[in-house]
């Protein structure tokens, strides 16, 4: 039976491009629209081999012209700005991109009649964690416009079923990490801002050392904690998000982390030996802002769609990771 199209926006990107291989892999046609802002063209063309769409999820026209000469079953939506620091001092551009963007995106799908939506979201919607681990249910109280951009448009989701019965899945990611574990992709933002690929960049020489914000913080180690799920597995997550959608599943939210903590110390420390490298670190101020721990329960995840994450161990995440920095920086 041929499965029906995904359209994904963002897929270009870095989860984006490991969910369209897994859908790929999972026998669905997909399309990606991706602006090219942080895509990277090159590995659409040679990796993922599907159809590419530059444009903008704010173009109205342009996406009634997709919905109007294709059949889309859903649409993936990767597609948004990302950097938490950028998006406090210009708080415009992540509303008009994250929030009036997809607003646009939606508006099109109701009228073309595509009424199953999956979408990133983020554990920056819950804000200081009141205790962890976190659960779906846990208060939603953004500290910056791009986690408030992202509660937003679950608030649209939440009002779009209730008057267009348009359904979605909502993941709430952790900290997406490592890389295809066939080393066909990775993570490639410019600038890089995540831990993993900075510390693998100090291993490669390509940065004097890493930065530590803070080591007296109330944890084991003093170092903040953070819940690093496989890319791979969040990709796998999508495919079951979707696939719980086609079979007339309701609108629902998803935690996507591995429901353990390791500290930045800890992370160096792997690293240093998956890399055999010393990774020099320097120490420096809290980050205004930075929660000691963010942890997440995958517990519905696991239990609605059977999600079962493959790549939970550091070690491995950060092999995946190590194996992509190593080709990608070879090649540069
Ligand atoms: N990386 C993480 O740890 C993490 C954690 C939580 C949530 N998220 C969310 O996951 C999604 C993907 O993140 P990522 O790390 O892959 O980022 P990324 O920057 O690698 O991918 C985003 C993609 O969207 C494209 N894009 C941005 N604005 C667009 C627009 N207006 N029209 C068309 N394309 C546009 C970019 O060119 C890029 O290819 C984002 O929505 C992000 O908020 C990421």
């Amino acid at each position: 039976m041929v499965k029906p199209t995904v359209l994904v926006t963002g897929g270009a990107g870095y989860i984006g491009s490991h969910a369209v291989l897994a859908l790929r892999e999972a026998g669905y046609e997909v399309v990606i629209l991706d602006n090219l802002v942080y895509g990277h063209r090159a590995l659409v063309e040679t990796v993922l081999k599907v159809e590419l769409i530059e444009g903008d999820i704010g173009n109205r026209e342009l996406l009634d012209r997709i919905f109007q000469t294709r059949e889309f079953a859903t649409v993936m939506h990767f597609a948004a700005y990302a950097y938490v620091g950028e998006s406090v001092v210009q708080p415009d551009k992540y509303y008009r991109n994250n929030v009036a963007g997809t607003l646009t995106l939606l508006e099109a799908m109701r009228d073309a009649g595509v009424m199953n939506f999956v979408f990133s979201s983020t554990c920056a919607t819950y804000g200081v964690p009141q205790h962890i681990p976190i659960a779906e249910n846990h208060p939603q109280q953004p500290i910056n416009p791009y986690g408030m951009s992202k509660l937003m448009v679950e608030q649209i989701l939440d009002d779009f079923d209730r008057a267009y019965n348009l359904r979605s899945v909502r993941c709430r990611y952790f900290n997406a990490a490592g890389a295809d574990p066939q080393g066909r992709l990775g993570e490639d933002h410019l600038p890089e801002t995540h831990l993993i690929p900075l510390v693998l960049m100090t291993a490669l020489g390509k940065r004097e050392s890493i930065s530590v914000y803070g080591t007296d913080y109330d944890t084991r180690d003093g170092t903040c904690i953070r819940d690093y799920i496989h890319v791979t597995d969040l990709a796998q997550a999508h495919v079951l998000g979707l696939e719980y959608l086609l079979k007339g599943g309701g609108t629902e939210v998803f935690n996507l982390g591995n429901s353990k903590g390791f500290s930045v110390q800890e992370v160096i420390e792997a690293a240093r030996t998956v890399t055999g490298h010393p990774i020099p670190v320097t120490l420096a101020e809290r980050r205004p802002g930075d929660p000691p721990a963010l942890v997440g329960s995958a517990e519905k995840a696991q239990r609605l769609l059977g999600w079962q994450p493959q790549y939970g161990e550091l070690g491995t995440i950060l092999e995946h990771a190590w194996k992509w920095h190593q080709q990608r920086h070879r090649s540069v």
